[in-house]
């Protein structure tokens, strides 16, 4: 079984639509590439961020979880849904843009795997395409791993997330939902969940040799630091020898 094999069934349900994130990415379309079609998300999950990119693209979702896919597949039935690895992907093909979010990039626990990803998005990417991702920062996940375990109600169900950062740079995510049945007894589906903390310098580096960031926020807008709660960047994709966006 992959990560999220377990987790797939509750993740909308807990996370809810993710309004905030499809807006962020659309402004970032809109501001470097407006002309883009074609968008391959990386661990697209459930489907969540496509489906909110709306029908105006030609959609791509590539992730290792079968049981994302199956949710996937329902909510996004016009987008193409690949089974596959981040950081040995091979479509075959270019795109406009691939997006990567909601800290799916820390999820590739070691560092050399980031540069792999970083390779396979540049050989995937037409010239001037862009690379839209964000981060969890070191920061934030050992504030995480610092509070108490979240305790959230969602349809009846619970859930507890516990966050241990104590084998930095090495986040353990200890989900637990206790799932209510018909009968009112509560049946318990356990999963952890790792994520790699890396500074930002680290990935400033590794784009350096084939993108330029055109942008880097925190949820301010300010440039992000490694104690923001989160980092998103917007890289283009330089020399690639194919088309460049109008
Ligand atoms: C936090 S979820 C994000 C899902 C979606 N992007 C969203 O915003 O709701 C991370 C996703 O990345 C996928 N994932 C993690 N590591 C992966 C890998 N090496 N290859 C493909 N998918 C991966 C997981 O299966 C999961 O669906």
């Amino acid at each position: 079984m992959a990560q999220y094999d377990t987790f797939a069934r509750f993740y909308d349900g807990v996370n809810g639509e993710p309004e905030d994130r499809v807006r962020q990415i659309l402004a970032a379309l809109d501001e470097f590439y407006p002309s883009a079609h074609t968008v391959l998300e990386l661990g697209c999950g459930t489907g969540a961020v496509l489906a909110g990119l709306g029908s105006g693209f030609s959609l791509i979702g590539l992730d290792q979880s079968r049981a994302m896919l199956d949710v996937a597949r329902r909510r996004c039935p016009d987008a193409r849904l690949l089974e596959g690895d981040l950081t040995t992907f091979d479509l075959g093909t270019r795109v406009d843009v691939v997006i990567c979010v909601f800290d799916t990039l820390n999820h590739v626990t070691d560092f050399a795997l980031w540069r792999a990803v970083f390779a396979r998005v540049a050989a995937h990417l037409v010239e001037g395409g862009l690379f839209v991702f964000d981060l969890n920062t070191v920061g934030r996940l050992r504030e995480l791993g610092d509070v108490a375990p979240w305790v959230h109600d969602f349809d009846g169900h619970v859930l507890i997330m516990d966050v241990d950062y104590t084998a930095a740079p090495l986040a353990r995510w200890n989900i637990r939902v206790f799932e209510q049945g018909d009968d009112r007894r509560f049946a318990l589906h356990a999963e952890t969940i790792l994520e790699l903390g890396v500074e930002l310098a680290r990935v400033r580096e590794a784009l350096a040799g084939d993108f330029d960031v055109v942008l880097e926020s925190d949820t301010r807008g300010a440039r992000p630091t490694d104690e923001s709660t989160r980092a998103f960047f917007v890289a283009r994709r330089r020399g690639a020898g194919v088309a460049a966006p109008v």
